[in-house]
């Protein structure tokens, strides 16, 4: 369970990104946090993963603070950002090895890493290869190998469509449909409607650090969820228009 509670971030700058959210991501759901470019998600995300700090308010994971129980919280998550960290001296399995130890799984088999390199769709020529020889995708997919072997309760997704081909974006989209199954809370953010409409079970949008819509796939599917959006969109360039003005 993924939850926000008032939860706001100023940077030190003076910059207000994300203000006063209140939100929670129960277990078998997958939420799609959208908005434009700036909006204040990935700095939601980063709340989540204790990059940064709070100014106000409470992020919890499985009921923990993730403030004061920072390793114990990083336990239940599991992240997969767009540009995927990885060790390019490393073949795929390496470091799915090294991440794995990490994450206190110590008894996996090379037969383990290679099913699951297969359950993201990596092709078995790039199983023993170096990392620094992938592409973008090849890499996510291993960012997202890495993620379903520590088997956390949660994942937190940062546009991880951007940079795959259409039919790897579908299949990741399977992946989390499954994963979604076996009881995990997923949050992904993301600028991909056509994938909100189809995946998620519940779709929030953000605009200038606030929560302005949420709905349930009853609701999105009725209404028109890319309607919906530009109108949201629109009405922050009107007010940017006035402002101007002033
Ligand atoms: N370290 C920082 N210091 C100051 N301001 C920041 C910092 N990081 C982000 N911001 C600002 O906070 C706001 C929200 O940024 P954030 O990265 O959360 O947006 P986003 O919704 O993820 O956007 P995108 O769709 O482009 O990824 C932006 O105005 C951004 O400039
Ligand atoms: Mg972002």
């Amino acid at each position: 369970m993924l939850k926000a509670v008032e939860l706001s971030k100023r940077y030190e700058d003076g910059h207000l990104a994300l203000d006063a959210l209140n939100l929670e991501i129960k277990s078998g759901e997958i939420f799609f946090l959208l908005g434009a470019n700036g909006a204040g998600k990935t700095t939601t995300i980063n709340l989540f993963l204790n990059f940064i700090e709070p100014s106000s308010g409470q992020v919890l994971i499985n009921d923990i603070d993730v403030v004061k129980n920072p390793l114990e919280t990083k336990k239940y998550v599991s992240f997969v950002s767009e540009n995927v960290m990885l060790y390019g001296n490393f073949s795929a399995r390496q470091n799915l090895d090294f991440f794995a130890k990490l994450g206190g799984k110590k008894d996996l088999t090379k037969q383990d890493y290679y099913n699951v390199m297969r359950s993201v769709g990596l092709q078995e020529a790039a199983f023993e290869k170096k990392l620094k020889t992938f592409s973008k995708g090849m890499r996510q997919k291993v960012g997202l190998a890495i993620a379903i072997i520590k088997d956390a309760d949660n994942i937190i997704l940062d546009e991880p469509t951007s940079g795959l081909d259409p039919k790897s974006a579908s299949e990741l989209m399977q992946i989390l449909i499954n994963l979604k199954n076996t009881g995990k809370s997923i949050l992904m953010c993301t600028h991909d409607i056509f994938r909100a409409k189809t995946v998620a079970d519940r779709v929030g949008i953000m605009k200038e650090g606030r929560l302005v819509m949420l709905r349930d796939k009853e609701q999105f599917l009725t209404d028109d969820l890319e309607k919906i959006y530009l109108n949201y969109m629109q009405e922050a360039v009107m007010f940017n228009d006035t402002t101007s003005k002033i």
